[in-house]
C-alpha cells in the first residue's frame, strides 16, 4: 500500500476545529468541498469514524461488519443504500444482529432507487463502502470522490475500460483531496500472500517465466424471473448473468487471481489471445456470459501467464496461482517456494489468510494514523486485465493492452439509469435469450 502523509495543518489541528472552521467557510459561502478536503487530512484517531454503505448484499454487510470490528476507536454505521428497499432492510437487520450499538441508521438515513447513492452521500458520512455489482462502481466512486468520501469500493471496479477510465481520473481526484482509497483485492493483505511474494520478487525463483492462475468453480445464484418483474428488475436481481453489470466470472471473481500475478509482476500484461464460450450454462436462466474463458497473456518481460477460468459442473475445479522462474517456482496461493530440484525453500504452512478482515483492520488503522492509502490504481488496471481478458476470449483476436484499454465499446450509459421501468441495456428475445458473444464476430475494440 502506498501511505500519503497528512498536510501539516491537519497535524496540528483538532478534528472538531476543522469541522468548525470548515462550517463556517459553508457558512460563508465557501463550497463544501473545503470541510471534505480539511475533514480527508485529518488524523482520526480514536474519533467515530461514520460509514455509509452503497450496495446492501452479501459483500457490502459483510464488509460493513468487517469494518466495524476494527479496533482503536468506534466505527458506527449510519446511512444505507440499495436500488432495492428489501436490501437495505435485511442487511440492517443482519449488520444490527452482530454490531447492535454500532448501527445508528434511521429511516431517514436509509435510502432506495439508483439515487440511493446520493442520499448516502449527502448524509454525514466520513468513509463509504461501494458494494453494488462493479457496472455502477465507477459512477459511484466518482460521486464518492467528489463528495469528499474516504472510500472501500468492492472489485472488480467496473466493467468496461470506458469504466476503468473513469475509476483511474477520479483515482487521482482522490489523492489530491487526500483521500484513501482502498479495493477489496484481499489477498494483497494477506500475510501469508505478502511473505510469499516478497520471497518471489527478492529472486527466489530467478527470473519468471510463467505464470499460471484459476478460478474453475461452480456457478452463482439464479433468481428465477417473476411475473411482476420489469426486465430491469430481472437484470438487476440476476446480475451475475448480465456484462453490463457483471463483465462475466473472469472479471467478477478471476481477477483476485490475475491480480496477484500482476502484483508479482509488478507489472500489467502488454497482449494476449484467447478463447472461450458457453458450451454447457444455457438457458433462459443464465444471461449473456461465457461458463469458461482461457487466456494467454504476455507480460513486458516476455513471461506468459495462462490464465483459465470455468463453470461447469463435474469438472477439475482449483482456485490459485503459480509461477515458475529459472531457479525454481512458487505456488503462491499454496505460499510454498521450491527450487529446481523440488526443495522447499519456503512454506508459510497455514492460517495468515483473513484478507476480509485483515484489509479492514489495515484501513481503519490507517486512516486513524491520517495515513491515506490508495489502492485505486492497481484495483483499476487488475480490474482491466480481467476486462481484457474477456475482450480476448469474447472477440478471438490478438489484441494489445492499449487497444484494450482505448476501447470504446461501453456496456451501458450509467449515468442515465433511473428506474426500474428504464430499458437495459440488452434485451431478450421472445423465448427470453440473451446474444452470448460468438467469438470471430463480437467486436470489442
Ligand atoms: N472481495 C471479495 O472476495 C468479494 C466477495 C464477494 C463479492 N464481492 C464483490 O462485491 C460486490 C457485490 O457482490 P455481492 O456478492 O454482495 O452481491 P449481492 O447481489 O449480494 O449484493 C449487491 C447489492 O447491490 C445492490 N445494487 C445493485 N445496483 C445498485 C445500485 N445502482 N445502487 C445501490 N445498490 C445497488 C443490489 O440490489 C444488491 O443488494 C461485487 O462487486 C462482487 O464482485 C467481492
Amino acid at each position: 500500500m502506498t501511505e500519503k502523509a497528512p498536510g501539516t495543518d491537519a497535524k496540528s489541528t483538532s478534528r472538531r476545529d476543522f469541522i468548525k472552521t470548515s462550517s463556517l467557510l459553508v457558512a460563508g459561502g465557501a463550497v463544501g468541498s473545503t470541510l471534505s478536503v480539511a475533514r480527508a487530512a485529518h488524523p482520526f484517531g480514536s474519533d467515530v469514524i461514520k460509514l455509509g454503505l452503497i450496495g446492501c448484499g452479501g459483500r457490502g454487510s459483510g464488509a460493513a461488519v468487517q469494518a466495524m470490528n476494527t479496533m482503536g476507536g468506534e466505527v458506527k454505521l449510519v446511512a444505507m443504500g440499495d436500488v432495492f428497499d428489501d436490501r437495505v432492510q435485511g442487511a440492517f437487520r443482519g449488520i444490527k444482529s452482530q454490531h447492535p450499538n454500532k448501527v445508528d441508521v434511521s429511516k431517514e438515513r436509509m435510502f432506495s432507487g439508483f439515487d440511493n447513492y446520493k442520499g448516502v452521500l449527502a448524509s454525514d458520512v466520513d468513509m463509504v463502502i461501494l458494494a453494488t455489482p462493479p457496472g455502477f462502481r465507477p459512477l459511484h466512486f466518482e460521486a464518492a470522490v467528489k463528495a469528499g468520501k474516504h472510500v472501500f469500493m468492492e472489485k472488480p471496479v467496473a466493467v468496461d475500460a470506458a469504466g476503468v477510465r473513469r475509476v483511474l481520473a477520479a483515482n487521482e481526484e482522490a489523492k489530491k483531496k487526500d483521500l484513501a482509497v482502498a479495493v477489496g483485492l484481499q489477498r494483497r493483505h494477506e500475510p501469508r500472500y505478502k511473505e510469499t511474494i516478497q520471497r518471489i520478487q527478492d529472486g527466489a525463483i530467478g527470473d519468471i517465466v510463467l505464470a499460471r492462475a484459476y478460478w474453475n468453480g461452480s456457478t452463482p445464484w439464479v433468481r428465477q424471473r417473476q411475473a411482476n418483474m420489469t426486465e430491469m428488475e430481472y437484470q438487476m436481481r440476476n446480475w451475475y448473468y448480465f456484462n453490463w453489470l457483471c463483465g462475466d466470472h473472469i472479471v467478477e471473481q478471476h481477477i483476485h487471481n490475475l491480480d496477484v500475478i500482476n502484483w508479482i509482476m509488478n507489472g500489467y500484461p502488454v497482449s494476449g489471445q484467447g478463447q472461450g464460450g458457453c458450451q454447457v450454462r444455457k438457458g433462459v436462466d443464465y444471461g449473456e456470459t461465457f461458463d469458461h474463458h482461457f487466456v494467454e497473456f504476455t507480460y513486458k518481460s516476455g513471461a506468459t501467464m495462462l490464465s483459465q477460468c470455468r463453470h461447469i459442473p463435474n469438472c477439475w475445479n482449483a482456485v490459485s496461482e503459480h509461477v515458475h522462474g529459472t531457479k525454481g517456482s512458487a505456488d503462491v496461493s499454496g505460499a510454498k517456494i521450491v527450487d529446481l530440484n523440488g526443495k522447499v525453500l519456503f512454506n508459510y504452512g497455514r492460517g495468515g489468510g483473513d484478507g476480509h478482515q485483515q484489509e479492514h483492520h489495515d484501513l481503519f488503522a490507517d486512516l486513524r494514523a491520517g495515513k491515506r492509502p490508495n489502492e485505486g490504481e492497481w484495483g483499476a488496471l487488475s480490474t482491466m486485465t480481467a476486462i481484457f481478458g474477456r475482450m480476448l476470449t469474447y472477440s478471438g483476436q490478438k489484441l494489445t493492452w492499449e487497444e484494450a484499454l482505448n476501447s470504446q465499446v461501453a456496456a451501458a450509459d450509467y449515468d442515465k439509469i433511473t428506474s426500474l421501468k428504464d430499458a437495459p441495456p440488452v434485451m431478450p428475445d421472445k423465448d427470453l435469450m440473451y446474444q452470448v458473444p460468438v467469438p470471430g464476430v463480437t467486436k470489442v475494440v
